[in-house]
């Protein structure tokens, strides 16, 4: 039988902490650290006992990621490494192990090894050293399953078929000679169908057919399904499940089609790093992400720019119906002859580990804004199209004319700032394909990213600045709704991150994100929420912190309200209230245009000038000529809420939750400008990732709270004039992260 289980627990630290993984060597602090503190070595220990039950099996270490360059000892013997940061990593210890206890030694390398891709040049965005991701222990027959590929086939047809190639592991030798199983089951565990054959050779490929009555898996309704593979040999059992899709996706001159059907394109780039605990935190924060991406920006599609991100990730975009653009490690630099070695292994390694999963439609083969290199990207592409021969391949650029070797050709086309920024030619927000191309003919084209840098915004920015952040996103997705020839876009970016001191404001911190790196949404995040349907749900976000004296002259005008109602009606003080339609002029494209609220509208006697009353206000959205939803301003707002919101209010043991805490006005609107610090005491079975005193940002700021445990987490946030917040989080009995 095979025995996968966490190995995450009691890791010595550097000789003198006991630490529980995921772990981040160094924890930072929120902004202005100096990133060379965890650019060195670091050394994990961990003492294990050898099992009785172990004899005769093989015994391995699974690494899910380690930040970087990890060289692995066995009771002081060396027996493995991996030098990229961002994919799994498996080390057998069978032959090595002792009688009695055994000592596990990883030795990390948090420097920016010029060798090893992303590294050799400036990278806009931060590696943090350490375990960041699990670690599992294996336990197997000395035959066992090895990797194993599910291809679905013939996806649209009524009649579906799966193929399965898998690989035996026989690090012995072995004679192979066994009975496979497969079998499909649906959701309920009801078998679809079943095959059983003979296996004598290190590589078994069959095929199950005659599907009938099976569900695609798209982006509304992602059905899955499960596949279990059992062996049965002489020295034993193994079985391996994985979930798998049945879908098409296509990327044509004509725009992306998923299972026929043409999507849209409308995304965000994601960094998958955190507050203080960088890359370091499991699976809730995996997941809250993906949902976070789906669920609260209403997005179809994520690129995780810029490496291979968490499984646990990768896993919750199949569960909820999330796209996935995939890339590998890298930054504009191409290193030497090793480095490009390593580029083209990781392409094998990203696409080997995730090639089941139905939410990824495209492998990104090039380094992120790299000039072209052909004869290292005619290898990264025949990589992928060898080893997955049923997606396609993008390579990013900021170039135009470049050679076009991928499938998809992908653009970060960063033209809206130009107008600004000395540049010749009038605002614009997309340049067409053929522009960048240089090509006679339409491609797949996609735009990847967009805005950041041009358009750096906090959530504590002037609400102008604010707006014009909002505009740009709005400008951009209307551009690439209204191009045939454009497959989507997807913006810079979904999080703020930290990042070196070359970029961002100087404080390691790029502020692009339309929402902070608590996840706390600004403004823009909602260009993109507001983009759904109202039966998904009902959006109406009034870009306005509603004050007379916060915009340069005064006033709210002009006012975007970004939502998906039919109209909106504005009621300001007791004055007649006013119904005004979406701006569909100025947003011909977007599936819902805002509503821009401007002196068409009101004349400045009617809103107020300088010097008078300032008055309260309802925003109501309208469907179906119905009031569905509503927002109130008040004019005179004081803090009159502390909120603690925690994500979950149960998890698993070793595991963590996020923790949201606003100051709201008497309207339930935050307080955007309130400073005063909060008191986070956390006690009982876990503890606070991160500092006790934390000012607010923009009326709100997070921290994630880590279960060690059982029993219940104590929250109390304080605050010297709201008093103190309780809250508590019930931790799981015994249940700890499983492999899926
Ligand atoms: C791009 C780059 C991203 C990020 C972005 C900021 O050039 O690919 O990683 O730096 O600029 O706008």
């Amino acid at each position: 039988m095979r025995t996968v289980t966490v190995f995450n627990g009691d890791w010595l630290f550097e000789g003198k902490d006991e630490v529980c993984l995921p772990h981040t060597a160094v924890e930072l602090p929120f902004s202005y650290f100096d990133e060379k503190v965890y650019q060195r070595e670091f050394k994990y220990e961990k003492i294990f006992w050898m099992q009785s039950e172990w004899i005769g099996k093989e015994i391995s270490v699974l690494f899910e990621a380690v930040m970087s360059n990890a060289k692995v000892f066995l009771n002081g013997e060396f027996i493995g490494g991996h030098k990229d940061g961002y994919t799994p990593f498996e080390i057998r210890l069978t032959a090595h192990l002792e009688n009695g206890h055994n000592k596990l030694t990883v030795i990390i390398d948090g420097s920016e090894n010029p060798n090893i891709p992303p590294f050799g040049g400036r990278i806009d965005y931060l590696t943090f050293a350490g375990i960041y991701r699990d670690v599992f222990l294996k336990v197997t027959e000395p035959l066992s399953i090895g990797l194993y590929k599910v291809e679905t086939l013939d996806a649209m047809a009524a009649s579906k078929s799966v193929a399965v190639t898998i690989e035996i592991d026989n690090p012995r030798n072995h004679n192979v000679l066994g009975q496979f199983y497969a079998e499909i089951t649906d959701l309920s565990g009801d078998v679809l169908a079943e095959k059983s054959l003979l296996v004598d050779s290190k590589e078994i490929s069959f095929i199950l057919d005659n599907l009938i009555n099976l569900d695609l898996w798209d982006i509304q309704n992602p059905v899955l399904y499960t596949l279990r593979l059992r062996l049965d040999t002489d020295s034993g059992r193994d079985t391996v499940t994985t979930h798998f899709g049945f879908r098409t996706a296509e990327f044509t001159p004509d725009g992306f089609f998923l299972n026929g059907r043409e999507v849209k394109i409308r995304g965000l780039n994601r960094h998958q790093s955190y507050p203080y605990s960088g890359y370091a935190l499991g699976k809730n924060a995996q997941e809250r992400d993906a949902e976070i991406l789906k669920n609260d920006l209403k997005l179809n599609l994520v690129r995780t720019s810029h490496y291979p991100q968490s499984k646990w990730f990768l896993d919750h975009c199949d569960r909820i119906g999330l796209l996935v653009f995939e890339e590998i490690p890298g930054w504009q630099h191409i290193g030497e002859d090793d480095w490009k070695t390593e580029t083209i292994e990781n392409v094998g390694r990203m696409i080997r580990r995730d090639w089941n999963h139905p939410s990824i439609i495209l492998w990104g083969v090039r380094i992120n804004e790299s000039n072209d290199d052909d004869a290292l990207y005619a290898q990264t592409n025949r990589v992928a199209h060898e080893l997955d021969p049923t997606r396609q391949t993008a390579g990013v650029r900021y170039i135009s004319e470049s050679n076009m070797l991928e499938d998809v050709y992908t653009m970060n086309d960063f033209i809206l700032g130009d107008f600004e920024n000395g540049g010749n030619r009038p605002r614009t927000a997309l340049r067409s394909q053929k522009e960048i191309t240089g090509l006679n003919n339409s491609v797949p084209y996609l735009v990847t990213e967009f805005n950041g840098h041009m358009f750096p915004t906090k959530s504590t920015d002037q609400e102008q600045r604010q707006a014009e952040h909002v505009i740009r996103h709005l400008e951009v997705l209307d551009a690439a709704y209204g191009d045939d020839n454009i497959s989507g876009a997807i913006g810079w970016c979904a999080f703020d991150y930290n990042t070196h001191k070359d970029f961002g404001s100087g404080d390691r911190i790029c502020h692009h994100g339309v929402m902070d790196m608590f996840r706390e949404p600004k403004f823009a995040a909602y260009a993109y929420a507001s983009q759904c349907e109202p039966s998904d749900e009902i959006i109406l976000k009034p870009v306005t912190f509603w004050a007379r004296g916060e915009r340069n002259i005064g006033g709210v005008l002009p006012l975007i309200v970004l939502t998906n109602c039919e109209e909106i009606e504005l009621q300001y003080g007791d004055h007649k209230p006013k119904m005004i339609k979406p701006d569909r002029e100025r947003f011909p494209n977007l599936p819902n245009a805002p509503v821009i609220i401007d002196r068409r509208h009101f004349s400045e006697d009617e809103l107020g000038l300088w010097g008078m009353k300032w008055e309260d206000a309802v925003f109501t959205g309208y469907i179906d000529g119905k009031p569905a939803i509503e927002q109130r301003f008040t004019s005179e707002p004081v803090p009159t809420v502390l909120e603690v919101k925690a994500d979950m209010a149960e998890i698993d043991l070793k595991s963590v939750v996020r923790v949201i805490v606003r100051v709201l006005d008497q309207a339930g609107n935050k307080l955007p400008f309130f400073p005063e610090p909060v008191t986070i005491d956390v006690s009982g079975a876990g503890r606070r990732i991160g500092p006790r005193v934390v000012p607010l940002r923009a009326g709100s700021t997070g921290f994630w709270v880590q279960s060690e445990d059982n029993g219940l987490i104590k929250l109390s946030v304080s605050h010297d004039r709201l008093g103190t917040v309780d809250q508590k989080i019930q931790v799981r009995l015994g249940v700890d992260n499983e492999p899926s």
